[in-house]
């Protein structure tokens, strides 16, 4: 398996571009389900992620192209209604294949996805959603078994103990476009990514109104047609290189991402005290001397603070004078990282669904274990302000949600380089 060696190599400096959103492409992929008709997507990241949804999407019948690097075009003529445990558990996000298929087929036979490290991953609001649609819903060996031949609009709510959901609300979303009369979906997620989902749907010849707030009204139509999309840019890697510039006291430009998407967390980075200028399509960290300020953070659905960069500012926090305190709201032991952040030096104590941060505690290089796909991210970011070498282990997890990581780092002046496991010294593997 592949790892990172990462040396600490001061500030980092450069521009870079982000890549299309991992978690807007996902659903916005199933939904080519949902017609007969080519759609050609843009500005699709490489990721493993895609990749995994591709294959299932082949498995289910669609055609797919790849004209151009990040562009791909779907055609999903004639199609299956089963995705087979074998490939759905290699993604979890493969649950938003439920609604284009119970939409476009009448039915639908989806593996349930397993959970993962940040947390249990149930999809209890999901189904309730389906039923509510007049959808006959069983559960069995591992298998969701949707018949809706009956299928019509309904009302619908979508808040859960911690939340609305995301991909919950993409299902729904795109099993009511098709669904006979109204649909009133209440407390839907409003994260960025659905918006986009319900602008590549309405291109598609949907008809949704409210998008973007917290009860969507849906309109069924009879059937939808192709178009073109380009999805929009990753907030979260976006976030994540800023928090890298900032833990390296850096100077970063990051092109074609716009503010409007990571409020919360420009708020927070704001109150941090770290130096930007923002423009339209650009957000540029700026060097800064001494520490910035210790943050209190609570994770929320859109618009609070993304639990998508909780992780990343544990890092940030660590090197910071004072004490931070981070309060996971989404998945409450999402806290994987903190054990391996320790190793490298930091004073996290976790405290329930809090980590206290005392800060400033510089990061030394150790041989660690990435545990998902954000807890990566904050372990690289911890190991460019670290002295000396620190090694990634288990960095599957973050191809699977950063298209070209170590490229990017490389060309801001990073020490990074990807190994297999046999080039870490045995010594450190002793220790
Ligand atoms: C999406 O996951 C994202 N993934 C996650 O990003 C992100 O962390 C999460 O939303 C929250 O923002 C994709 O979009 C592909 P949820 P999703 O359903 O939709 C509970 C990353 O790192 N819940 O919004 O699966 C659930 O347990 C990934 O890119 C129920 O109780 O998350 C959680 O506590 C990680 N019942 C909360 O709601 C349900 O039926 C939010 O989950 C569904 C969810």
């Amino acid at each position: 398996m592949d790892v990172f060696r990462v040396e600490g190599n001061g500030p980092l400096e450069g521009e870079i571009k982000i890549s299309g959103s991992k978690n807007s492409a996902l659903p916005i992929f199933a939904a080519c389900l949902l017609t007969k008709e080519p759609v050609h997507l843009k500005n699709i990241p490489n990721l493993s992620d895609i990749r995994y949804m591709i294959e299932i999407l082949e498995y289910l019948g669609a055609k797919v192209e790849n004209p151009e690097i990040g562009e791909w075009i779907i055609h999903a003529n004639t199609i299956s209604h089963i995705a087979p445990y074998e490939l759905v558990r290699k993604m979890r996000a493969s649950v938003c294949l439920l609604g284009p298929l119970v939409a476009r087929l009448k039915k639908a036979e989806v593996s349930i996805p397993g959970g993962c490290v940040i947390g249990p991953r149930p999809i209890d609001l999901h189904l309730k959603g389906l039923r509510k649609l007049n959808c006959d819903v069983t559960i069995s060996n591992g298998y969701v078994y949707v018949d809706a031949a009956n299928m019509r609009g309904s009302s619908l709510f979508l808040g859960g103990r911690n939340g609305s959901t995301v991909t919950g609300t993409a299902n729904l979303i795109m099993a009511a476009v098709l669904a006979p009369g109204t649909t009133r979906i209440e407390s839907a997620a409003c994260e960025p990514e659905i918006i986009d989902l319900c602008q590549l749907l309405v291109k598609m010849g949907a008809r949704i109104e409210q998008i973007g707030g917290p009860e969507l009204i849906i309109h069924g139509v009879d059937e939808l047609h192709g178009c073109e999309h380009t999805i929009i840019p990753d907030r979260i890697e976006a976030g994540t290189f800023i928090c890298a510039a900032a833990i390296t006291k850096g100077h970063v430009t990051l092109k074609g991402i716009s503010f409007k998407y990571l409020g919360a967390f420009l708020d927070k980075i704001q109150e941090a005290e770290l130096p930007l200028e923002i423009s339209d399509d650009s957000i540029t960290v700026l060097p800064y001397k001494g520490s910035l300020k210790p943050v209190d953070i609570i994770t929320l659905p859109y618009p609070g603070f993304p639990t998508d960069l909780q992780a990343q500012m544990c890092a940030l926090m660590s090197i910071t004078e004072g004490i931070s305190i981070i309060t996971e709201k989404i998945y409450p032991n999402r806290f994987m990282h903190i054990p391996e952040l320790q190793r490298m030096g930091a004073d996290i104590a976790i405290e329930g669904s809090s980590a206290i941060i005392k800060g400033p505690r510089p990061f030394s290089g150790a041989p660690v274990m990435a545990s998902d796909l954000r807890a990566s991210a904050a372990l690289i970011l911890a190991g460019l302000a670290g002295k000396n070498t620190t090694w990634i282990q288990r960095i599957y997890h973050l191809d699977r949600g950063y298209e070209s990581f170590e490229t990017k780092l490389s060309a801001l002046g990073a020490k990074i380089e990807r190994l297999s496991e046999k080039d870490i010294p045995n010594d450190l593997l002793d220790t």
